[in-house]
């Protein structure tokens, strides 16, 4: 089925800042793919949107496995037929161990979420983007304050939102002849499952633990939609939004 709505695909839509921004999406008139690994958790999201759930579609995705990624984009296609967005939002902290002692396996797995599979949904969303009419689209990348400045005991982490920096400005340049805009934002201290130890108390660069102020996801979607929102010839290349009384703005 086609759709003349524009057509937006969000990773990690099930809770967080994916679901806050599906959401934002859906009620913008956008139609949505909701991906997460649970389709559970992606079902009672989409159900949240009430009469704009029609719009919307729920795949289980594992964006760090190359055949799950196929198999969203091909149901993407067969649903939509087109691809107008991709937010690359998935992602997977590590627990805040000493560098010396973090297991293989905990890196491994943020960066197979957080670079690879950012990596293989772009390229998929790309291939589409390239080969559709009318031609083009926009990939958003979910980075962080992270592909700035680390906090303690966050190589995996800090390491794969560095990349995503990387990763965004390739695609901007690879994706000029084909009308692919590439852009990134950069959250502070959203209120989610991910964040919630900032709320708690958080180690900072002097060893400190302090409390940090958090912000609403929904005001993290506003600006993720606006970014979608631009006409295709311009791209809001970096938008950093964050709680305006974390200490990063500080000195560490
Ligand atoms: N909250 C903040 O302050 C903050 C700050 C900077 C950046 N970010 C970034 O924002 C993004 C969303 O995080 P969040 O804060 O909203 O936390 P969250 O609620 O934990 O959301 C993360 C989402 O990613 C999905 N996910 C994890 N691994 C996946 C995989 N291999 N394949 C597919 N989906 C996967 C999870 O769903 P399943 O478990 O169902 O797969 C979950 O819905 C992340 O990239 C994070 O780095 C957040």
């Amino acid at each position: 089925m086609s759709t003349t709505r524009k057509v937006a695909v969000i990773t990690g839509a099930g809770s967080g800042i994916g679901k806050a921004t599906a959401l934002a999406f859906l009620k913008d008139g956008w139609s949505v793919a909701f991906a997460g690994r649970r389709q559970d958790t992606l079902d009672a999201a989409l159900a949240e949107a009430g009469p704009d759930a029609v719009n919307g579609l729920a795949v289980a995705t594992d964006v760090s496995n190359p055949q799950s990624v196929a198999a969203l984009f091909a149901a993407v296609q067969h649903r939509f037929a087109r691809i107008d967005v991709l937010f690359n939002n998935a992602g997977q902290n590590a627990p805040g161990v000493p560098f010396e002692d973090l297991p293989y396996d905990k890196w491994k797995s943020v960066v197979d979420t957080n670079l690879s599979g950012s990596f293989l949904c772009a390229q998929a969303a790309f291939r589409m983007m390239k080969g559709q009419n009318p031609q083009g689209g926009r990939i958003i990348n979910n980075g962080s304050i992270s592909a700035h400045a680390p906090r303690p005991d966050s190589a995996p982490y800090t390491a794969s939102k560095h990349a995503i920096s990387g990763l965004t400005r390739t695609i901007s340049l690879d994706g000029r002849k084909y009308g692919i805009a590439c852009c990134q934002v950069d959250v502070g201290n959203a209120m989610t499952g991910l964040a919630e130890r900032m709320a708690k108390g958080v180690k900072q660069a002097d060893g400190a633990v302090k409390v940090e102020p958090m912000i609403n996801v929904t005001d993290v979607a506003k600006s993720v939609l606006f970014m979608a929102n631009q006409p295709l010839d311009v791209n809001i290349y970096h938008l950093m939004v964050m709680a305006t009384n974390m200490p990063y703005a500080g000195r560490g």
